[in-house]
């Protein structure tokens, strides 16, 4: 504080020796703190101007106290005692109510700052979509569905006797060679062995077991092979499986029923068409085509070449397929001799890469947005 305001000398070197003289004093330092008081704007200011009247060692009420209220003559000290508490309550309760306006005004400034604007454009996230499999997956099943056919599904993890033996395939049967697959490590006290599917015809046996016909399912998952990844395999891809059982189900049911998929797949106009085959657990065996979507059937190209998807052929392999074998009843418990029926086994991956022209299999389980992205 200015030496001037008298806060560094006693009352009695200042000469002041009447009560009058003391309120005088006082009255002029109140106004001093009333005249510095509107100044203070901010935190820092007002930690600032509190120390300067408040603090401890020089604020000014504490010289107050140690050079004039001490010191003074006890004539006097009644005065000055009153004058300071007087003095100390106004500049305590100024103090303390300019504190909480700056907190206050802080608090609005910052609501203010916080406040949503909703007039900004809203921050667009990228929603993802289902994988193009899942897309063609959920197709095929609609498409089966709307004929009565419920879906159903099986474990990825088989035993040989579901993978094979109940599908007629034996021990040492040949057709095991092509679908040699992933066989489990096991504790030792776990049976074994199992495997993963390599197909998704063991589904077949599981729902025989458990139904009696009419039975018209698809079964959709993802089944397992030891196949060397190229362009159209994948060591995992998906199947769905069809199978319809009943007391008189016919070959010309089976061809019509393959024949409305194909249409309603990749349209009216695609023509279907079957070519003896062999699986151990259909008989007969067939392989379906369909008119080649990309030349219409032609085997030319637009160009005028050879199609380069059919390779001239003018069709392209689409599944397997058969009525069911006989051998496969017996396992299920089935009277082959009152029911029939047909199973098809579908290549997922291919038939969404035959639609959507996408000519590497690899691309689906890459998961590049860039490719992701294209089908929404
Ligand atoms: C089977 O898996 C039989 N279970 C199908 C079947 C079911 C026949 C019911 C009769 C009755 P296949 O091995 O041909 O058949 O496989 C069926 C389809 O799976 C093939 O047409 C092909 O589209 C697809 N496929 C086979 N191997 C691979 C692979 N490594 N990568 C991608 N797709 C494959």
């Amino acid at each position: 504080m200015p030496s001037s305001d008298g806060l560094d000398k006693t009352l009695a070197a200042l000469g002041i020796t009447e009560a009058e003289q003391v309120a005088a004093r006082f009255a002029g330092l109140r106004a001093q703190f009333d005249g510095q008081f509107p100044t203070v704007q901010d935190e820092n200011e007002w930690k600032q101007f509190r120390d300067r009247w408040l603090g401890r060692k020089s604020g000014v009420l504490t010289l107050i106290t140690d050079n004039w209220l001490k010191p003074a003559t006890p004539e006097l000290k009644r005065a000055v005692g009153a004058a300071l508490n007087e003095l100390r309550a106004h500049v305590d309760t100024q103090i303390e109510a300019r504190r909480a306006a700056l907190e206050s005004g802080a608090e609005t400034s910052r609501s203010a700052k916080d406040r949503m604007d909703l007039s900004l454009p809203g921050v667009i996230r990228p929603i993802g979509s289902h994988h193009l499999i899942r897309q063609v997956l959920q197709e095929i099943e609609d498409i089966f569905s709307s004929i009565g056919f419920s879906v159903v599904e099986g474990p990825e993890i088989e035993t040989a006797y579901y993978n094979f033996e109940a599908l007629n395939i034996p021990e040492h049967h040949a057709v095991r060679d092509d679908m040699d697959t992933f066989y489990l490590e096991l504790p030792r006290n776990v049976p074994g062995p199992l495997l993963l599917r390599t197909h998704t015809s063991p589904v077949q046996i599981h729902v025989m077991e458990k139904r009696q016909p009419p039975v018209r399912v698809i079964v959709p998952g993802k089944v397992y092979r030891r196949d060397n990844p190229d362009a159209t395999h994948s060591f995992m891809f998906h199947q769905i499986e069809g199978l319809a059982v009943d007391t008189d189900i016919t070959f010309c049911d089976f061809t019509g029923t393959i024949d409305y998929f194909v249409k309603q797949f990749f349209g009216e106009n695609v023509k279907s068409r079957f070519r003896p085959s062999y699986f151990p657990f259909t008989e007969p065996s067939v392989e379906f085509d369909a008119s080649c979507i990309f030349c219409g059937g032609t085997g030319t190209a637009k160009t005028g070449g050879p199609c380069g998807k059919c390779k001239g052929a003018g069709w392209i392999e689409l599944f397997g397929a058969g009525m069911v074998d006989p051998a496969v009843y017996d396992f299920v418990n089935y009277d082959p001799k009152k029911v029939s029926g047909f199973a098809f086994g579908i290549g997922i991956d291919r038939l969404a890469m035959l639609k959507y022209g996408i000519d590497d299999i690899q691309v689906f389980f890459q998961n590049d947005v860039r490719f992701l992205r294209q089908f929404p």
